[in-house]
């Protein structure tokens, strides 16, 4: 396993989830989004309504190829990113790909309350549960392909990087055993945990 990959929607904890793994398991943390802000020198805000959602996507995955090339990471995606099938086979490919499921009021609840915080332009609109629930619904056969699929709703973050971290060194220790018994990796099934 090259690299720990965080996917799910907007608002389940990626970013603050993954770097606490990081800091757990001695690996680097990249976060794609800042990626795609360092590349394009504007904001994601700036650049959905400068140049539109398709320039974002072309941008992030840009981005993904870019920290796939590297290992010993945990990579935490924007909630859009394990959509394209492209960024899934490259994230999928050699890591563990860990979605961090959440529920529709979770997100709005979070929303509401980081008022001020980063801007979600998907999510902008009069009804933010009713369009949370419609893209979560469209997205949900493409999380289910991660490798692992765990529930953030009322747990902490403590205890969740501590569930992923041990996931996380149990793959290790298999794979170790894999290649020391001389055994050829085989990349764990879809959707399989
Ligand atoms: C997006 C989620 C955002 C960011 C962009 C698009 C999406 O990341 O990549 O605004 O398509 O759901 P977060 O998941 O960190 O909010």
């Amino acid at each position: 396993m090259q690299n720990l990959v965080l996917v799910g929607f907007s608002c389940s904890g990626k970013s603050t989830i993954g770097r606490s793994l990081a800091r757990r398991l001695h690996l680097r943390f990249v976060d794609t989004d800042r990626l795609v802000e360092a590349a394009a020198g504007r904001s994601i805000p700036q650049i959905f309504q400068e140049a539109g959602e398709a320039t974002f996507r072309q941008l992030e995955a840009e981005a993904i190829a870019s920290a796939c090339a590297g290992s010993g990471q945990v990579i935490s995606t924007g909630g859009g990113a394990f959509v394209d099938p492209g960024n899934r086979a490259r994230l999928s490919r050699g890591n563990l790909v860990v979605h961090l499921q959440v529920r529709p009021e979770t997100v709005v609840q979070r929303l509401r309350a980081s008022r001020g915080g980063r801007p979600r332009p998907l999510l902008d609109g009069p009804d933010p549960l009713q369009r949370v629930r419609e893209l979560m619904e469209r997205r949900r056969s493409s999380y289910q392909q991660a490798h692992v699929t765990i529930v953030v709703d009322g747990r902490s973050t403590y205890d969740l990087v501590r569930e992923i971290a041990r996931r996380w060194t149990a793959r290790q220790q298999t794979a170790r055993r894999q290649v020391d018994g001389g055994e050829v990796m085989r990349p764990t099934p879809a959707g399989r945990s």
